[in-house]
């Protein structure tokens, strides 16, 4: 049910080709070394379009460098990566782009003290048409950026305020609309959530599964298995840079997922560096198996919601 990271993709999408139904994204047996240090190995990943695939792990787990293989800012050194069935190799992020991937990296691509319209276009202000000479069509650009951003559902009171001025949420919010905008197919999100307090990673839930419901693959990088299953209709786990866990959301519930992410091993040697300095009472520290109900009065919520 849990682990088994081989039948747990595919195995309804390849033998079954419908059009909808075939990953945009697929990683097969992927792996990728620095050197002699192997950072990622045999790694089965499948994005689907409107589905989210969230992709958890500790640090050090191989994250970003499967992120970073997916986006076109490194290459992987094994196994097979696909784009629409066809194996490729990006060499550069613009090509993942090219082929409707896009990535909102934690520490956003934007000027902080540009307006949210200026951000929005930025490097790739609107032209008109094939001109050559490029002219900035601001008037263009203003109406566009505010129709998107509305159609999302992102209002804001003003788009002449600098980006800066906008919460880490919201900026956020602005870069998921952007990427929807300039017909992302493939959405790759690296801990949109990791800086945010409980109600700005609330906004920033909300978008994703907008950018979902648009249809979008999303793929949903994060430390935190309850923002995780709050939208997630996949969930790969890795270890040590492999896939520990490669589960649809009807084949775990929010708890095995938090107990993937905690587990016993780790926090019984982390109880044990813990004793170690001095004011820590270990006693007191909660056992691998009281993990496993993070919130106590919540009575498995996976069983009653399933795959929608
Ligand atoms: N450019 C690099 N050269 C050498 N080793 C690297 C490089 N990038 C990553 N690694 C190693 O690969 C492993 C996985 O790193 P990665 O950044 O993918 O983890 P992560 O899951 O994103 O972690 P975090 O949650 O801390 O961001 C780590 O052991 C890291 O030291
Ligand atoms: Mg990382």
């Amino acid at each position: 049910m849990t682990t088994d990271n081989t039948a747990a993709h595919g195995a309804a999408p390849k033998d079954t080709p419908t059009e909808g139904d075939r990953p945009v994204v697929e990683l097969r047996g992927a792996g990728k070394s620095y050197g002699n240090i192997r950072a990622l190995h045999g790694v089965d990943l499948a994005v689907h379009p409107s589905k989210v695939t969230c992709v958890l792990g500790d640090n050090g787990a191989g994250k970003s460098t499967l992120i970073k293989i997916i986006s076109g800012l490194h290459q992987h050194t094994e196994g097979e990566f696909l784009v629409d069935g066809e194996p490729v190799r990006f060499a550069t992020p613009r090509e993942a782009l090219g082929k409707g991937i896009a990535t909102v990296y934690q520490d956003l691509a934007t000027v902080p003290l540009m307006p949210v319209w200026r951000n929005f276009f930025l490097g790739s202000e609107m032209t008109k048409g094939p001109w050559p000479l490029r002219r900035l069509d601001i008037a263009r650009m203003k109406r566009t950026a505010d129709e998107e951003l509305r159609n999302m559902g992102i209002v804001l009171d003003d788009l002449e305020q600098p980006i800066g001025t906008l919460s880490g949420g919201q900026r956020q919010c602005v870069a998921i609309a952007r990427a929807v905008y300039f017909g992302a197919r493939v959405l790759i999100l690296d801990e949109p959530t990791a800086a945010l307090g409980v109600k700005q990673s609330g906004v920033v839930l909300k978008y994703i599964a907008a950018a979902r419901d648009r249809g979008l693959g999303v793929i949903f990088i994060t430390h935190n298995p309850h923002h995780a299953y709050m939208v997630g209709d996949h969930f790969s786990v890795l270890r040590l840079g492999t896939l520990e866990l490669s589960a649809a959301r009807s084949e775990v519930t929010l708890e095995e997922l938090t107990n993937h992410m905690a587990g016993g091993a780790e926090l019984a040697a982390l109880k044990h560096e813990l004793s170690q300095v001095r004011g820590v009472d270990v006693e007191e520290l909660p056992d691998a198996g009281d993990l496993a109900a993070p919130t106590a009065p919540a009575p498995a919520p996976a069983s009653s919601e399933g795959k929608s």
